[in-house]
């Protein structure tokens, strides 16, 4: 049985059913997921349960996953909840930062149909997920960023505020994003229209 000790996650099902539904994603075909954050597995456990049903479906999790050989570390929780679980055979794990494990996709040319990133919430490393998010996204693909409106301090943006790297990145990659109508925010969701935006010779200095 999965066990949490901390619930980052419960408000969201709702919406995420009714957007990956109006989003035309089937549980009963391949899918694959990235989650940037996975902590004691909350998220990833609904994924899994909710999103990933196809035997070849794929869920990649990406976690620093400090102090993994002290006992209380939830490197611990997320082993017995997601590893030694029922889907773990659709799993793969990285004890990582973001960034070179979502360099090496966009290297790769590999894509996902979903990422969710749920990591650092400082602004600079939530700009460099996002971007390279894009890139590691199928177009038509999903990218879900939490903490949109997170502070800090109330009513202050730092560079600890998600949401001034979300609105740099949504404001210019406009041309390539559609965000989904009556989100219930806090979280931000959007899609990837296209790879690259219709090309414009002034922007390349001609
Ligand atoms: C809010 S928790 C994730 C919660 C999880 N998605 C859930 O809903 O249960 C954030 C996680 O991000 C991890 N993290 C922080 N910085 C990171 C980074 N640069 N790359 C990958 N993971 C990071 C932390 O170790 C922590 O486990």
């Amino acid at each position: 049985m999965v066990q949490f000790t901390t619930d980052w996650f419960g408000r969201y099902p709702d919406y995420w059913t009714q957007l990956f539904a109006e989003r035309g994603w089937r549980p009963d075909q391949p899918r694959s997921i990235v989650e940037i954050g996975s902590y004691e597995g909350r998220s990833a456990h609904w994924m899994l349960e909710h999103l990933l049903q196809h035997a070849q479906s794929r869920l990649h999790c990406v976690d620093i996953f400090p102090d993994r050989d002290t006992p209380t570390s939830y490197w611990h929780r997320f082993k017995a909840n997601i590893l030694d679980g029922p889907h773990a055979a659709k799993v793969t794990v990285t004890a990582s930062a973001s960034l070179p494990v979502l360099s090496a996709m966009v290297a790769s040319g590999e894509q996902a149909d979903f990422i969710y990133l749920d990591g650092s919430h400082r602004a600079a490393d939530v700009l460099e997920d996002l971007v390279l998010a894009f890139h590691a996204t199928k177009p038509g693909g999903v990218i879900i960023v939490d903490d949109y409106l997170i502070a800090p301090r109330l009513g202050e943006l730092t560079l600890d505020s998600p949401k001034i790297a979300v609105d740099a990145f949504t404001t210019i990659y406009r041309d390539r994003l559609a965000i989904p109508w009556g989100q219930p925010l806090y979280q931000l969701a959007m899609i990837k229209t296209a790879e690259r935006s219709p090309d414009h010779p002034g922007a390349r200095g001609l």
